[in-house]
């Protein structure tokens, strides 16, 4: 992998080494940090801005605040249990609705109350924590997954990732569970990565395990031409992400629920560098367009606007793109 991206350099493909020191390093402070990893913030900072997110039923910090459980999950068709601090989708989890005295989980299994409280319990004390500090878990709306990526998904959760800079949406995926990747969209499982392009919406071209795809590896649907809906809000939620964290690099990762629409899951002050594989296009050209920008003077709508310009359909001519690997 080392090699490919050697040999994409000269594409226009940046690295981790130049992610880290020219953009993470550069436009995220670390004060801010807490802002993204920690998901009860950034909820609070996405409600504040209109971004609407996942509602929050409860928050569990302590032996007191478990005592309110049953009143925060009593919703008929299901919650998400989260840890604050977590990452990686370790700790998470998802309730589809009762069963039995009990709860029914995504994955099929019941859930009995003392087992549910054991693992809030492990939470809590930080098991899926960075450096193991304490926690709160986080009691939320279980978003109700839209079909439109039905036949581009494997049994879980489509997501979409927008890589912003400095306010301007600069590139986009769809990122599709697979079977290999267990209902996880993450590219590092075996999800499927389609670019989208930022002009319309639209999937352009596919990636697994950093090669080209045409259609999905389990359903053999094909993975271009597919629209995203709500693109426009998608890409203001992006954009307006910049204004509620102050970081100047991020990665924001946008759910789609049947009857809510676009919704904020998370944000990630460290995105992953494979969005270019399945763009087929490097990074550094948008980033350096989008960062001469004077983008703190304009309006979300406006960063918008120009991010529309960046879609490869509207780029220089000359604009070199990965050849098939
Ligand atoms: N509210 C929710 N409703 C349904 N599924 C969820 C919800 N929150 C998280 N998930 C599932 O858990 C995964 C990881 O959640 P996320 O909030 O992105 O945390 P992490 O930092 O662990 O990646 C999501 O990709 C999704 O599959
Ligand atoms: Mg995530």
């Amino acid at each position: 992998m080392l090699k490919t991206y050697q040999a994409l350099r000269r594409n226009g493909v940046i690295g981790i080494n130049e992610r880290n020191i020219t953009y993470v390093n550069a436009l995220n402070p670390r004060k801010l940090l807490v802002r993204v990893d920690n998901k009860l913030l950034t909820k609070q900072l996405a409600q504040a801005a209109d971004i609407p997110t996942p509602e929050l039923y409860g928050v569990i910090a302590n032996a007191r605040d478990m005592k309110h459980l049953p009143e925060m999950i009593n919703h008929p068709d299901g919650f998400v249990v989260k840890p604050a601090h977590g990452s990686q989708g370790k700790g998470i989890i998802v309730v589809d609705g009762p069963l039995k005295g009990g709860w029914r989980l995504s994955s099929g299994r019941r859930i009995k109350l003392e087992d549910m409280k054991f693992q809030i319990n492990n939470m809590i004390s930080g098991m899926y924590s960075l450096g193991g500090q304490t926690d709160m878990a986080m009691i939320e709306y279980r978003v109700k997954f839209d079909d439109v990526f039905g036949k581009v998904s494997f049994k879980g959760v489509p997501d979409m990732r927008v890589i912003v800079l400095k306010g301007v949406p600069v590139f986009a995926m769809l990122r599709l569970p697979t079977a290999e990747s267990d209902g996880k969209a993450n590219l590092h499982k075996g999800g499927v990565g389609a670019g989208i392009d930022l002009a319309t919406g639209l999937t352009m071209r596919a990636m697994q395990h950093d090669q080209l795809i045409d259609v999905h590896p389990d359903t053999a649907h094909p993975l271009e031409n597919i629209q995203a809906p709500y693109w426009d809000d998608i890409l203001l939620m992006a954009a307006r992400s910049y204004d509620v964290t102050g970081l100047g690099y991020i990665g924001v990762d946008i759910v789609l629920d049947r009857e809510k629409g676009p919704l904020l899951l998370e944000l990630n002050a460290r995105p992953g560098i494979s969005i270019q594989i399945a763009n087929r296009r490097g990074l550094r050209f948008v980033l350096e367009k989008a960062g001469a920008l004077a983008s703190d003077k304009l309006t979300a709508e406006e960063r918008v606007a120009f991010a529309k310009t960046l879609s490869e359909k509207a780029a220089d001519a000359g604009e070199p793109v990965i050849a098939p690997v």
